[in-house]
């Protein structure tokens, strides 16, 4: 019977492998050299240009008719192209209609899920769960894949500290130990094991680097920093990508200290492939190798075209301006055929990768992508990560979670985004396709669909007023949630920002809530006499004094996606007990940004607001509304000083922490038990604080647990003066606790 049930099983065994996906692809570099050796020039050059698909995604270009351009072997790639039949099309003149049969490689921004729409990047980084984000990009690269997609301009890791600019939404936040857990964890979920399966992308670490800098917080603009601030804060989340195994980069527009990122030989050559041994393919952002040019730094395309492909960069993304120039690069000698060769076989040794020479069509399968897209497990996902993202600012008085047989029994859900039906609203400008039919906003549950019957469900009474805030006048638009207002114990108010109204070149200069909604508040709110909650759609840190002084709860709940309105009713009701933890600094007023928790401390740091002659403002608070890694839960936490193995380390030793933590309040909740470190004399001024861990415990309650953390030296070791990555003798101070404020302290020291 044993052996019978042996043989079943190996049967079994050998069937799966047969259907199994194919295993990594073996023997590319030959395969790379004997298609390089028969390329011609044009060819060449071909697989080194991208053109965009059916959405544009940037500034206008020429429109290509894409199938002639591919059938004449100018086309590589194709970016942002939603058809499938479409692709299929393509792919079938690119195989057997040109003289090579070179695939297609097709690139799409799958920014925060691909057809089911996740919530943002910024709220997603909230979690502080770097292994959901994993699974989020591991459903968000089944779908692409399955809808045709090859390769995803995605994770952007671009550190910021400026809630002016629109992109802040695209990125982990503010902090790079934090930015560069997550940033791993998206390459590992998009490509997965195998970049051959037909369920994994490749994916892109952008923009290199330095564009959350961009002055004034505006789109595109200058950045100027030191060596020590782009090794120390922003290189650290690309490098964590490039060491996951990263298949792409992508230029920034920006320049980095006068020079284009897109010819920024220091980035690209010197350090990318050069300090970090990173060997894979670099392409441009959208026309940013054209706009060289108008940065006026190179005086046209064949100029641009060889800083470009000598700074490092291969791929030309929309703009043609390699097709414009780089012949004439060569014959000029200002590139060399080596160079143009190089780029030529990382572009080709990523479609070998894919498996796209094996099988052109192994991602353009229709029943395949039937059974994948919108799979009901993936809204599921969804929700969890919309719930966990959320962040509670404020709840005074405990006035949530909203539970019958409290002291509220009528609710007035009101605002312009307690039931909008425009696409421009809960997801972003990378929800792509948006407002196309390859969009479908009706996907999306909003506030009022799931958080009315869920309320109705506890016994409460709800009405719902949406208020269209761009009516104008005021009184007729607000009348309806006067009304109800006045009708209700509790006014739920849903406020924030469109969507739509952020991401690139969406920036603003005002971070007050938008069209008028302070006056909304007040009005909704009977001057702040009936209790409220807040609920915050944003999509990076935003101010709103009235509310943090007048409404007793306030929750951050980002753009959240198509669950939005079933998290919303999770944490509302108390059903998920909220744990979302900021991932920005929220300022009191823009007027105080930049403004981050990991500052140096100045010689002279402010301890309270009016000191003079120290580093602070005549007319108002140099502290932060809400600091990085804050988040309030429905239960309280507190925090024994934390503890060391040892109060001195060598190198070569491991200083553990460990930081014991007790639920003290009446329901189950989860905590983000955060590490900082501060070294207090360095060879240069280091940060007052540092993240250098941080772990998520759930705790019943009176539950105590303790946390252990490991500080070694490379922890310590920071970009110094002499432009070496090193740790400075001394004493250092260790936090922890549930933020970047509210912490208690140790000290150790590091000795040679
Ligand atoms: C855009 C963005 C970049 C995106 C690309 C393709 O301009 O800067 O992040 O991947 O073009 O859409």
């Amino acid at each position: 019977m044993a052996n019978r049930r042996i043989l079943s099983l190996l049967l079994l065994l050998c069937a799966g492998s047969l259907f199994a996906q194919k295993t990594s692809i073996t023997n590319i570099e030959p395969r790379v050299e004997a298609l390089l050796a028969k390329m011609t020039l044009d060819e060449k050059i071909g697989q080194l240009t991208q053109s965009p698909g059916d959405i544009s995604t940037g500034t206008d270009v020429a429109k290509d008719d894409l199938l002639n351009q591919i059938r004449a072997g100018k086309l590589g790639s194709i970016l942002s192209h939603t058809n499938f039949q479409n692709k299929i099309t393509m792919q079938r003149v690119a195989t057997r209609e040109t003289r090579l049969g070179i695939p297609i490689l097709f690139g799409f921004d799958v920014i925060h899920g691909y057809k089911t729409i996740f919530p943002i990047p910024l709220a997603q980084a909230a979690t502080w769960e770097p292994d959901l984000i994993e699974r989020i990009e591991h459903i968000a690269a089944e779908e692409a894949a399955a809808d045709g997609q090859h390769w995803t301009f995605a994770p952007m890791v671009d550190i910021s500290r400026d809630p002016r600019w629109g992109r802040m939404m695209e990125g982990s936040g503010e902090d790079p130990y934090l930015g560069s857990k997550i940033a791993a964890a998206r390459v590992r979920g998009f490509q997965g094991k195998d970049l051959a399966a037909n369920s994994t992308v490749a994916a892109c670490a952008k923009h290199f680097a330095a564009y959350g800098f961009a002055e004034g917080g505006r789109d595109y603009n200058t950045v100027d920093m030191s060596d020590q601030r782009l090794r120390d804060l922003i290189l650290p989340p690309f490098r964590s990508a490039a060491d996951a195994g990263i298949a792409t980069f992508m230029n920034a527009f920006n320049t980095l200290n006068g020079v284009p990122a897109s010819m920024n030989k220091y980035l690209v050559t010197d350090i990318l492939r050069g300090e970090w041994k990173w060997k894979g393919m670099v392409v441009s952002d959208w026309n940013s190798f054209g706009e060289v040019i108008v940065h006026g730094a190179a005086a046209d395309e064949e100029e641009s075209s060889a800083k470009c492909l000598g700074a490092g960069s291969d791929m030309d993304m929309a703009g043609s301006t390699f097709q414009k120039g780089l012949k004439k690069a060569l014959e000029n000698g200002k590139v060399t055929q080596a160079q143009i060769d190089e780029a030529v076989r990382r572009v080709l040794r990523l479609k070998f990768e894919l498996g796209l020479f094996d099988n052109p069509f192994q991602y353009l399968d229709p029943q395949r992508r039937e059974a994948t897209l919108f799979k009901e497990e993936y809204r599921k996902t969804a929700r969890e990560a919309a719930a966990k993202s959320m962040v509670l600012l404020k709840n005074d008085g405990g006035l949530l979670p909203l539970n019958p047989g409290g002291p509220f029994n009528k609710i007035a859900l009101i605002g312009p985004f307690v039931d909008s039906r425009s696409h421009k609203d809960y997801m972003s400008f990378w929800s792509l396709g948006i407002g196309t039919p390859y969009y479908d906003s009706t996907k999306v549950v909003t506030p009022a669909m799931a958080l009315k019957p869920a309320l109705e469900a506890l016994g409460f009474q709800v009405t719902v007023s949406q208020v269209n805030l761009q009516a104008g006048n005021e009184e007729v638009t607000y009348k309806d949630a006067i009304q109800a207002a006045k009708e209700a114990d509790l006014v739920i108010a849903f406020v924030g920002e469109h969507g739509l109204d952020c991401g690139e070149s969406r920036c603003v200069s005002d971070l007050n809530l938008p069209y008028g909604q302070e006056r909304l508040l007040k009005i909704a709110t009977l001057g702040g006499a009936r209790p409220a909650v807040m609920v915050l759609f944003n999509s990076r840190p935003l101010t709103f004094q009235w509310a943090n002084e007048n409404i007793e709860s306030i929750l951050a709940a980002w753009q959240p996606g198509y669950e939005t309105g079933n998290a919303l009713a999770d944490v509302l009701t108390g059903k998920v007990n909220p744990s979302g933890r900021l991932p920005v600094t929220f300022p009191h007023s823009v007027g105080q940004v930049p403004l981050y928790y990991n500052a140096l401390s100045t010689g002279r740091p402010q301890e309270r607001q009016g000191q003079l002659w120290t580093s602070g403002y005549l007319d108002g608070p140099a502290t932060p509304a809400y600091p990085f890694g804050f988040g309030l839960s429905y239960t309280t936490f507190s925090y024994e000083a934390p503890k060391l193995n040892k109060t001195t380390i060598k190198s070569g030793e491991t200083l553990e922490v460990s930081v014991t933590v007790t639920n003290t309040g009446k329901v189950a909740g989860v905590e983000t038990v955060q590490c900082y470190i501060r070294d207090l004399v360095a060879d240069i001024s280091r940060p007052v604080k540092e993240l250098k861990g941080f772990e998520k415990i759930t705790l019943a309650p009176g539950e105590k647990r303790t946390v252990k953390f490991n500080i070694t030296e490379a922890d310590l070791a920071y970009w110094n003066a002499q432009s070496v990555w090193k740790a400075d003798p001394g004493k250092f101070l260790v936090f922890t606790g549930g933020n970047s404020r509210d912490v208690k302290e140790v000290g150790f020291e590091l000795q040679k």
